[in-house]
C-alpha cells in the first residue's frame, strides 16, 4: 500500500491502480528469468511505452505523458519493486534522456529526438562516465573536434546503461580539455552513425536485464544541429541532469527495498520456529520495524524533492538527500531482508537474494553516496552566504 499524501490527488490514484496492477502481474513474473538469463525486456518497455512510462514528464506536445515527477517516482518504484532492471531502463530514458532534450533542446531537436524518445519509439542512454573519470566527469576527455559542418568525437565512455540497445545517446565531449568542465559539450549522437561502437558490455552482480556497456566513438561525426544548449554548457546540462536523474534512482530504490520488505513481512509471518510464526519474536520485529520507517523516511525524502521539482524549486540538494537515502535505507533493508530468512534468504529461489544483489548498485550509479554526501555539504555549506 502506498501511503497518503501525493496519492490522495484522484488522477494519481487511478495512475498508480494501474502501474501496480501492471508491475505485479505483468512485471514481476518475469524478473527472476530477466535476471537469470540478463535478456532484456522489450516486450515490457513496449507495453510501458504504450502506457507513456518511457517519457512520463515530457509534456504531451512532445509525444510524452505531460505528467509530474510525484507521479514518476512512484510508477518507478513500483515497477522496480517488480524488476529493478527494468526500473532503470525506464529510469534512464525518462532522466538522463528525455530531460534534458526537453530542458536545453530546441524544437527542432525536440521533434527530431525528444517525440520518438518519449514515445518509446526510440531507447536512449546518457553518456557521461569514462574509464578514468567516474565521480569526477569535469576532467573528461572524449574529444570533440570542431569540422566542418559539425563535429568528430573520439574516446570511450564507460557504466552506460542502456548502452546496448539505445537508438540515441546524450553524450559528453570537451572542445577543450585546458579549460576543464567549461570546454564540455553536450551532443544527441545517432547510435546508428558510422564509428560508434559498443566496445563491451560488462558482467554485473545485478540488475542483469539492463546493458552496461562501455562504448567507443571512433571519429563519430556529428552534425551541428546536434549540439544540445551551446558549446560549453555541457557540464551544466550533465550536472542538473543527474539531479533528476537521482530522484529516479532514488525511486528505483525504494521499489527494491518495497520488494524485500513485504517478502520479510510474508515471510516471517508464515516461517515457524520455537512452534510460533518467527513474526511473533521481538528480534524479527524490531528489524521490521525498522525497515518500515527507513522505507518511508526515504519515500518522503524522494517525495518532497519531486515535489520541489514540478514546483520548480532548486532540488540540487533534496535529490541528494533522497538518493543517499534510498539506496542506503535499500542496501539495508535488503541485507535485514536475508537475515530474517536465514538460509533461505541466501538461495536463489526467494526474491530477497535478487533484491539485495540489485540494491548495491543504487549507492553507487548516478553518483556515490560519497559523491552525494559532497553535494549536500556544499549546499548547506553555501546556504550561510
Ligand atoms: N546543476 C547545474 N550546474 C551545476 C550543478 C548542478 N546540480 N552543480 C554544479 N554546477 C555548476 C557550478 O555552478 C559550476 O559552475 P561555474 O563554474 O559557472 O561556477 C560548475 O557546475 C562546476 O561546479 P563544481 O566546481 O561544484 O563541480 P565539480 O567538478 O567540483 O563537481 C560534483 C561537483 C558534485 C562532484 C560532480 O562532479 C558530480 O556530481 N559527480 C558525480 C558524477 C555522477 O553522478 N556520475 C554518474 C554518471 S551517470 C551514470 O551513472 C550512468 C548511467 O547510465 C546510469
Amino acid at each position: 500500500m502506498m501511503h497518503g499524501w501525493p496519492e490522495s490527488d484522484e488522477s494519481k490514484a487511478m495512475l498508480m491502480d494501474q502501474v501496480r496492477s501492471f508491475a505485479r502481474n505483468v512485471v514481476a513474473p518475469k524478473a527472476k528469468e530477466l535476471d537469470e538469463t540478463g535478456r532484456f525486456p522489450t516486450e515490457i518497455v513496449a507495453q510501458l511505452s504504450e502506457m507513456g512510462m518511457m517519457g512520463m514528464m515530457v509534456p504531451e506536445e512532445w509525444g510524452g505523458a505531460g505528467m509530474d515527477a510525484v507521479s514518476y517516482a512512484m510508477a518507478l518504484e513500483e515497477i522496480s519493486a517488480a524488476c529493478a532492471s527494468t526500473g532503470v531502463i525506464m529510469s534512464v530514458n525518462n532522466s538522463l534522456v528525455c530531460y534534458p532534450i526537453s530542458a536545453f533542446g530546441n524544437d527542432e531537436q525536440k521533434r527530431k529526438w525528444l517525440v520518438p524518445l518519449a514515445q518509446g519509439k526510440k531507447l536512449g542512454c546518457f553518456a557521461l562516465s569514462e574509464p578514468g573519470y567516474g565521480s569526477d566527469p569535469a576532467g573528461l576527455k572524449l574529444q570533440a573536434t570542431r569540422v566542418e559542418g559539425g563535429y568528430r568525437l573520439r574516446g570511450t565512455k564507460n557504466w552506460i546503461t542502456n548502452g546496448r540497445e539505445a537508438d540515441v545517446c546524450v553524450v559528453f565531449a570537451t572542445t577543450d580539455k585546458n579549460i576543464g568542465h567549461k570546454g564540455i559539450c553536450a551532443f544527441i549522437v545517432d547510435t546508428k552513425s558510422q564509428g560508434f561502437q559498443v566496445a563491451k558490455l560488462e558482467d554485473k552482480l545485478g540488475i542483469n536485464a539492463s546493458s552496461t556497456a562501455q562504448l567507443f566513438f571512433d571519429d563519430v561525426f556529428v552534425p551541428a544541429d546536434c549540439l544540445l544548449g551551446k558549446e560549453g554548457q555541457g557540464f551544466k546540462i550533465a550536472l542538473s541532469t543527474l539531479d533528476g536523474g537521482r530522484i529516479g534512482i532514488a525511486a528505483q530504490a525504494l521499489g527494491i527495498a518495497k520488494c524485500a520488505f513485504e517478502a520479510s513481512k510474508k515471510f516471517a509471518s508464515e516461517r515457524e520456529q520455537f512452534g510460533a510464526p518467527i513474526a511473533k519474536l521481538q528480534a524479527i520485529q524490531w528489524f521490521l520495524a525498522d525497515m518500515a520507517t527507513r522505507l518511508q523516511g526515504a519515500r518522503l525524502l524522494t517525495w518532497s524533492a519531486a515535489k520541489n521539482k514540478d514546483a520548480g524549486l532548486k532540488y540540487t540538494k533534496e535529490a541528494a538527500m533522497a538518493k543517499l537515502a534510498a539506496s542506503e535505507a535499500a542496501m539495508w533493508i535488503a541485507t535485514k531482508a536475508i537475515q530474517v530468512h536465514g538460509g533461505y534468504g541466501f538461495t536463489k529461489e526467494y526474491v530477497v537474494e535478487r533484491n539485495f544483489r540489485d540494491a548495491k548498485i543504487t549507492e553507487i550509479y548516478e553518483g556515490t553516496s560519497e559523491i552525494q554526501r559532497i553535494v549536500i555539504a556544499a549546499q548547506e555549506l553555501a546556504e550561510l552566504n
